[in-house]
């Protein structure tokens, strides 16, 4: 981490002209044989304060501390009771009040001495205030805003001083407030230009900082008003020395601004403006050791406890982390996770626990978890999941650790009733979409199966032929087929090729589940249609029986339906044959029942096997026919004479004469 700030100094910082003069002189009075003392500290600063004491010139609050030696009076200057005081004290005095105070002070006293009522304008508790007061004749009346004025009453001749370091927008507007209380109105004007310069540059620099650091006491209305300013345009932190300096404040900072308020010594504003230079090397180094919220770091596991891992992270002390945050689920103890000397990675949920770090393993394990789905998600690829509970509207899987769902619609190629059968499986799916952010992981298995159908019938179009044999297992019945899986594809089975007989529904001949052998009577594979026959795949039985029979033979068979057009006989069971009306009798007749009935026993003649066709031609005048020529034939054949001896014609009456 590189981290780069520019530093900008604002014009007219530091000490005024009237603050330096006053150092000067104390630094000029102090004397080892002589006690040197400032009225009250010099300055608004402690620093300088404090620096002066140790060259010599300490402070008391009182004159009564006093018994000899040098008084000094500070820049803000004191009434005039304070000198006569001292002068009776036999105290020596050096003024170092700022000129302009002095100015202030004398323009109140005369203003006061000329009958003019005098109203000071600045902040009633500042000591410079305190001082113009006591020179008026603590007659005048003391304005810090413009409300204030109604305290003032009409009166002939009315006297305005300011405060030196006193806004002078303010008091521009108190002024004007004043104007109708009075004909004769005096404005002193005693606002020393060094604040308003010093106020302008501060706000020049602070529009193009991203920081400014205002230096100066903190009991140092200027420098306050100074930090007000500042921060009106940008963040601004007032501090009265360098040991206050934060490196918090710099980060992400490019420019810093610096400012001092009147009362601030070049030393102190040097001291500063170095450090805040060198924070950038400083910067670098807490970066380095930086421990972010949020982010994901190594630690090295040096105690283990039931409840507890203890882990060093660089940080001022190791870490504990508790059992449930160790690992998911929740393990029996601290120790079955993690030993000694384990380097592991670690989430930094907060820097704000008691230790002010709270780390959990659980949460790094997930983001990295996370990381790995992406990477699976972006390369498209099909992964293991732990079904782990079935939900309103489908699964709840495991993936490397996290949870996915899995739409009911998105589980198989057909509707399942019961998702409860796949909790406890494991299964492969394919990540179809992913939003890290919600924390939204959806998981098809249809699309794995949906690819792996498609390359299947692929194949097996590729392997089929027309009047091919194959194995099938009965899938799904219909009124009018029924569907037959040849080996990852259904195809149909018409009702009518079913069976070689009459068939009223699929069910009377097949049942789901049944493996049957089919014949493909055609296919189309971009209709993903193939149609099958069963009936095709068995000998036709009717072809079996009509083996048994030989045309030109008689044969005996019962009526079984009459027809416009003869009459239907049954030769056995599933075998029938027609006699047409022509055949049922030698005369012409118009229905068949005049000669058969529905049931009659009757003796017919084949005339014509079709194979083909499965049809049989019966007659029965031919049948008729046959009967009476072979009657005929046998009477015929009892007529025939044949070669007698004497035995055969005599012999009964020859016996009987013996
Ligand atoms: Fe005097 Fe002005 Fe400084 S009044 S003390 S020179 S700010």
């Amino acid at each position: 981490m590189v981290i780069k700030m520019n530093v900008i100094l604002a014009q007219n910082l530091g000490f005024c002209y009237g603050v330096k003069r006053a150092i000067k002189l104390a630094r000029d009075s102090a004397s080892p044989s002589v006690r040197t003392c400032t009225l009250g500290p010099i300055i608004h600063n402690p620093q300088m304060v404090a620096k002066l004491a140790a060259e010599g010139v300490s402070m008391v609050d009182d004159l009564s501390e006093m018994q000899e030696g040098t008084v000094i009076i500070r820049s803000h200057g004191v009434g005039p009771q304070v000198y006569e005081a001292a002068a009776a004290a036999g105290l020596e005095v050096v003024d170092a009040t700022c000129p302009h105070v002095k100015k202030a002070q004398m323009a109140a006293h005369d203003l006061a001495a000329e009958g003019y009522d005098v109203v000071i304008v600045g902040e009633k508790c500042h000591p410079e205030v305190k001082s113009i007061l006591e020179w008026s004749g603590s007659t005048a009346i003391v304005l810090e805003s413009v409300e204030e004025t109604s305290q003032v009453k009409a009166c002939g001749k009315l006297g305005i001083v300011a405060q030196t370091t006193f806004s002078g927008e303010k008091f521009r507007l108190i002024v004007a407030a004043l104007l109708d209380r009075a004909n004769d109105i005096k404005i002193a004007r005693t606002i020393c230009t060094a604040t308003d310069q010093r106020q302008e540059a501060a706000l020049a620099a602070a529009r193009q900082v991203d920081k400014m650091l205002v230096i100066g006491g903190k009991n140092s209305a200027n420098t306050t008003r100074l930090a007000q300013l500042c921060t009106e345009v940008c963040p601004t932190e007032h501090i009265e020395t360098a040991a206050e300096l934060q490196p918090a404040w710099f980060f992400g900072i490019k420019t810093v601004g610096i400012t001092a308020g009147a009362s601030t010594p070049d030393w102190i504003i040097e001291e500063v403006y170095k450090k805040v230079q060198d924070m950038e090397s400083l910067l670098q180094e807490e970066a380095r050791t930086e421990i972010r919220e949020h982010e994901i770091i190594t630690g090295v596991v040096v105690l283990v406890t039931r409840e507890e891992a203890f882990v060093d992270i660089g940080y001022k002390a190791e870490v504990a982390i508790p059992r449930a945050e160790l690992a998911y689920p929740l393990p029996e103890s601290a120790k079955d996770v993690v030993k000694t000397g384990d380097e592991i990675k670690v989430f930094v949920v907060s820097r704000g626990g008691e230790n002010g770090i709270v780390l959990s393993k659980v949460k790094a394990e997930r983001m990295a978890a996370w990381d790995e789905i992406s990477a699976i998600f972006e390369r498209h690829q099909p992964v293991s999941a732990r079904i782990t509970e079935a939900v309103k509207g489908g699964l709840v899987a495991e993936v490397c650790g996290v949870r996915g769902f899995i739409p009911a619609s998105q589980l198989e190629l057909h509707f399942v009733k019961d998702l409860s059968v796949y909790v406890g499986q494991t299964i492969e799916v394919m990540p179809i979409e992913l939003d890290v952010r919600k924390q939204r992981f959806v998981l098809s298995r249809r699309t794995l199966l949906e690819t792996a159908r498609a390359k299947q019938q692929e194949e097996i179009f590729a392997s089929l032929a027309v009047d091919q044999i194959r194995r099938g297992t009965v899938k799904r019945l219909v009124d009018y087929g029924a569907f037959i899986d040849i080996g990852g594809m259904d195809g149909l089975a018409h009702i009518s090729d079913l069976s070689w007989q009459r068939v009223k529904h699929p069910s009377d001949v097949l049942q789901v589940g049944d493996e049957v052998d089919v014949v493909v009577k055609s296919f189309d594979p971009e209709a993903k249609r193939i149609s099958l026959s069963v009936k095709g795949a068995v000998r036709d039985p009717w072809l079996d029986k009509a083996e048994h029979y030989r045309e030109g033979s008689c044969v005996t068979g019962k009526i079984t339906k009459l027809t416009d057009f003869g009459a239907f006989m049954e030769l056995e069971p599933q075998f029938e044959g027609l006699i047409h009306l022509g055949e049922l009798a030698d005369k012409r007749i118009a229905k068949a029942e005049e000669v058969v009935h529905v049931g009659d026993q009757v003796k017919v003649k084949i005339l014509q096997l079709d194979r083909k066709a499965k049809r049989i031609a019966l007659s029965l005048t031919k049948a008729q026919e046959d009967a009476e020529t072979a009657e005929y034939k046998e009477y015929m054949a009892g007529q025939e004479v044949k070669p007698a001896t004497l035995g055969d014609e005599l012999g009964d009456i020859l016996q009987k004469l013996q």
